[in-house]
């Protein structure tokens, strides 16, 4: 079971830089529980997920993920986390427009064996659109309409979007993503799961795991309910001692791209300039996603002497599938002999936890027992439940983010996308200003 061990927050070592046990508070809010969107996908039936599963798994040996965000980060997380995987082979592209990747990604694909899954909630990404159009062109090629209606399928929850209407002029299939539910909130429903099944994971665990973390929602203190308690103390970080960066540190190679799914998380989340009241608040703390043991020999020298400005949270897997023994005869390393890794990675992390809290620098462990469907659906769900914490405390919107619409407006506009002229007015005066 996740535990989440938050000892070094309230060290007296740490001295006026550490959270006060007495600023702990009991979170009663009515209807809170009921109005996260995401919390319905955990207890939602499977069995579709896998049926459209199944199906390419009968057809076909390599399943490509085409998005970006919330539509590519989680299906990444689970790919590279769960390692005893015995279905598809899942690969990835979408997530940039780089011609150099997407050119040498299509060098080593066998288009005849490959289903491409194009995902996009909204159906509007242009760097989706891209990719669909290059894959769409590619497939007819070799394989002809045909190929382009069996080899490719579009997930969107849009109906009337781009995506969805060329997908009905290429006559390809659509699976329906979750509606009222955010991309980067959704890896719990069909955007992850589907990738999951595909991978041969099985995807009612991760679902269980959600809940064990749920059940844990039903007490409103801090000191029974860890995602409760993890927020509390990022939000009084923040609040109360100006920290401002949150660092993530997977002690597990495994787990390297969670933190890439939290960045996006916890960023688009928590960054808001305005308040629910319209008042101007800048909050937010700046996602850091680090990985050890790797980061102790990059990071790790400005997390402890640099400015005592972030909350650094640890991840440990308790038990590892594999254990390897050293053997060091030699007198020169005999202290390794009869260690194994793990007894490397664990002491790593926990010499990195104490040397930190004794320089004054807070720091918490989030403890699982291994990499499991299980434990990743407890570790996305803590962190769904943290953030939502964290943005009703400071009286955000944690579900939106404006403040991607901009770039994407003027994207569109220099892309001489129709319905974006008025933009494209106002940069050309901008570019062509003589500052
Ligand atoms: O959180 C978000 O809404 C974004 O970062 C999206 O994940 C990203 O823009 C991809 O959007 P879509 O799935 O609509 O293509």
């Amino acid at each position: 079971m996740l535990k989440y061990d938050s000892k070094y927050m309230f060290s007296p070592k740490i001295k006026e830089k550490a959270i006060k046990k007495e600023d702990l508070f009991d979170f009663k809010k009515n209807g809170f529980k009921d109005s996260l969107t995401f919390r319905k996908l955990i207890y939602d039936d499977t069995s579709k997920i896998k049926e459209i599963g199944n199906r390419i798994k009968s057809k076909f040996s390599t399943y490509v993920v085409v998005g970006i965000g919330g539509s590519d980060l989680g299906s990444r997380t689970i790919e590279s986390a769960i390692s005893t995987k015995n279905g598809l082979e899942v690969k990835f592209i979408g997530e940039n427009t780089d011609p150099d990747e997407i050119a040498d990604f299509f060098k080593g694909i066998d288009l005849k064996s490959t289903i491409f899954n194009i995902v996009s909630k909204s159906g509007e990404t242009v760097e989706i659109i891209a990719n669909f159009l290059y894959i769409k062109n590619i497939i007819y090629s070799s394989l002809g309409n045909k190929g382009v209606s069996e080899n490719i399928v579009i997930t969107t929850s849009s109906p009337g979007s781009t995506l969805h209407k060329l997908s009905q002029e290429y006559d390809i299939n659509v699976i329906e993503g979750v509606a009222d539910v955010g991309d980067r909130f959704s890896v719990l429903s069909v955007i992850g799961l589907l990738t999951a099944h595909v991978l041969g994971c099985d995807i009612d665990k991760f679902l269980e795991g959600a809940r064990s973390i749920d059940d844990k929602t039903n007490s409103n203190s801090p000191n029974e309910n860890d995602a409760l308690m993890f927020a509390e103390l990022n939000y009084l970080s923040f609040q109360n001692l100006g920290k401002n960066i949150s660092v993530l540190m997977p002690y597990s190679q495994n787990l390297r791209n969670f933190g890439f799914w939290y960045r996006q998380l916890w960023a688009e989340s928590l960054g808001k300039k305005l308040s629910n009241s319209g008042d101007i608040v800048h909050f937010g703390l700046t996602p850091v996603a680090s990985v050890g043991s790797t980061d102790q020999h990059s990071q790790i020298q400005l997390y402890n002497e640099g400015p005592n400005d972030k909350i650094i949270t640890f991840i440990e897997v308790d038990k590892f599938k594999n254990d390897l023994e050293i053997k060091a005869l030699d007198s020169l390393v005999s202290y390794l002999n009869g260690k194994t890794f793990s007894d490397i990675i664990h002491t790593e992390r926990l010499a990195t936890s104490i040397s930190l809290m004794e320089n004054g620098i807070s720091n918490g462990t989030l403890h699982i027992d291994e990499i499991t469907e299980f434990s990743l659906g407890e570790l996305f769900y803590f962190f769904e439940l943290a953030v939502s914490y964290i943005g009703d405390f400071a009286n955000i919107n944690t579900f939106d983010q404006p403040g991607v619409e901009k770039g994407k407006e003027y994207m569109y506009s220099m892309l001489l996308k129709p319905g974006f002229e008025e933009q494209k007015k106002h940069l050309d005066e901008i570019i062509n200003e003589n500052i």
